[in-house]
């Protein structure tokens, strides 16, 4: 029991949980014999369980959420007084916090205008792709209407999103899903021996090629927009490879293709930039981004797009359509841009993008050196702090290792006080990758801890391997 917390009375919660809570993402049948987890404060980095078990979080509350860690008061109380002052009114009106937070975070975003408010990525990605289909009606005569994804990009869990997505077994017995979404293949450099015709040199290159490719077997005048993670989060952390971008923008503006990027990982901060895509110069058309704006202090998503793609839905007042004709009930809850302006203010005041920058490299540095001593470790790949660590059985072959073993890892990490993520119900076969992404404000000494962990499990679980 950790002194500090355990003055929590938490009698009655635990089976409070389990008689009547639904978890995402979890089967329930091993809860009749071992108890659910319930998380009951956090302070910084570090989470307190109903034990009192002191936890450090590696994962940002699990999802890449907590960017600027727990327990920052100064954000529940401008949230507070927000609260107190005007909680809500429906988003055809603005608001103090709306209108602050939307001028801000268009400062950090160049060449982007305007800034569209809702509850999740996923709803933030639902709203981009009725903008492209709603150009397609207004401005291409119903063509243009179809949307490109990415093998093993995620977009989100409601069925237009799971249409647009990559992995396979998210979206396993949920269709049909909806038409006019086309898959592209993945850019995993690493999985390259897997794609027939890569090549050994400049893959990049080739692996935006194989979008043109899709793009002209649909046939060009049917392809409305591109959506992409700028780098692949649940599929496997995959920043993309050197060429890939440069190529991706050409390929879209030679076909008049909007780009959409999907920041709801990378987004304010994560991998040492305000926006993933910021780190390989492309410049979208539109942006959904949600988890990390507010630090999950309170529920706020965003689409953001150019003045370009605005203008299509103001330029023929006459038509009675010529709107977004759009609602997001609770995008008119003011506490999310205000708890978003105060968790960009910490960002700037405590320099978190240099922090997420030097952390991140000594994250990535420290898994390098797990590479050499512990050959399971097949590839690692990271930005910032967004990191992962590929499992396989053999680095020859690539042989991804069963999913069961990169959970024991997480299992033994978690024994040990350090929660770790692995890609989880993402790809058949391939949820074999450890993923790590603690709060930008992670020091040193942590990152330390969080790899000295995993070289402890590893040994444990591997040592005939190593
Ligand atoms: C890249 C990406 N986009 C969208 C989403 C969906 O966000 P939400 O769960 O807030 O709907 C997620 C969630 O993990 C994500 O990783």
């Amino acid at each position: 029991m950790d002194g500090h917390f355990s003055e929590n009375d938490v009698s009655g919660i635990v089976e409070a949980d389990r008689s009547h809570i639904w978890h995402h993402l979890s089967q329930h049948k091993p809860y009749e014999s071992t108890d659910p987890r319930v998380i009951i404060e956090g302070r910084g980095l570090y989470v307190w369980d109903q034990h009192g078990k002191k936890h450090l979080d590696a994962v940002s509350g699990g999802v890449w959420t907590v960017n600027v860690g727990y327990g920052r008061e100064s954000i529940a109380n401008v949230v507070r007084d927000q609260l107190v002052k005007l909680n809500y009114f429906a988003g055809v009106a603005g608001s103090i916090p709306g209108a602050l937070f939307g001028q801000k975070i268009i400062e950090k975003m160049p060449g982007m205008s305007r800034v569209y408010y809702c509850n999740t990525g996923s709803e933030a990605n639902e709203k981009a792709f009725k903008m492209v289909r709603q150009i397609a009606h207004a401005k291409y005569g119903g063509n243009k209407w179809k949307i490109l994804y990415r093998d093993r990009d995620y977009h989100g869990t409601t069925l237009g999103a799971l249409s647009a997505g990559g992995q396979d077994e998210r979206n396993a017995q949920y269709g049909p899903f909806a038409p006019g979404f086309v898959r592209v293949p993945h850019c995993l450099e690493y999985r390259k021996h897997e794609q027939d015709g890569a090549p050994d040199v400049y893959y990049g290159e080739w692996a935006a090629d194989q979008i043109e490719q899709v793009i002209l077997n649909e046939g060009p005048d049917t392809v409305g927009a591109l959506c992409l993670e700028p780098l692949t989060a649940g599929g496997g952390v995959i920043p993309p490879p050197e060429g890939y971008w440069d190529r991706v923008q050409d390929i879209c503006q030679k076909y008049e293709i909007l780009l959409h990027i999907d920041e709801v990982v990378c987004g304010v901060g994560r991998t040492g930039v305000w926006f993933g895509y910021q780190n390989y110069g492309v410049q979208p058309d539109m942006v959904t981004m949600a988890k990390g704006v507010a630090s999950g202090y309170a529920a706020i998503a965003c689409l953001v797009t150019t003045e370009d793609v605005f203008e299509k839905f103001k330029d023929n007042p006459d038509d009675k359509l010529n709107y977004f004709r759009d609602i997001s009930t609770f995008g008119g809850c003011t506490s999310g841009p205000a708890a978003a302006l105060e968790n960009m203010r910490i960002i700037e005041d405590e320099n978190l993008l240099q922090n997420t920058t030097d952390m991140g490299r000594r994250l990535m540095d420290n898994l390098y050196a797990l590479k050499e001593k512990h050959s399971v470790i097949g590839d690692v790949r990271g930005a910032g702090l967004f990191c992962g660590a590929e499992l396989v059985v053999d680095r020859t072959t690539r042989e991804p290792v069963d999913e069961t073993m990169a959970q024991a890892v997480v299992a033994d990490c978690m024994e040990q006080g350090v929660i770790i993520g692995v890609t989880n119900r993402s790809l058949p076969g391939k949820n074999n990758t450890l993923c790590f992404s603690p709060a930008l404000t992670v020091t040193p000494d942590e990152v330390d801890r969080i790899t000295d962990v995993v070289d402890g499990a590893l040994y444990r679980l591997f040592s005939a391997s190593c």
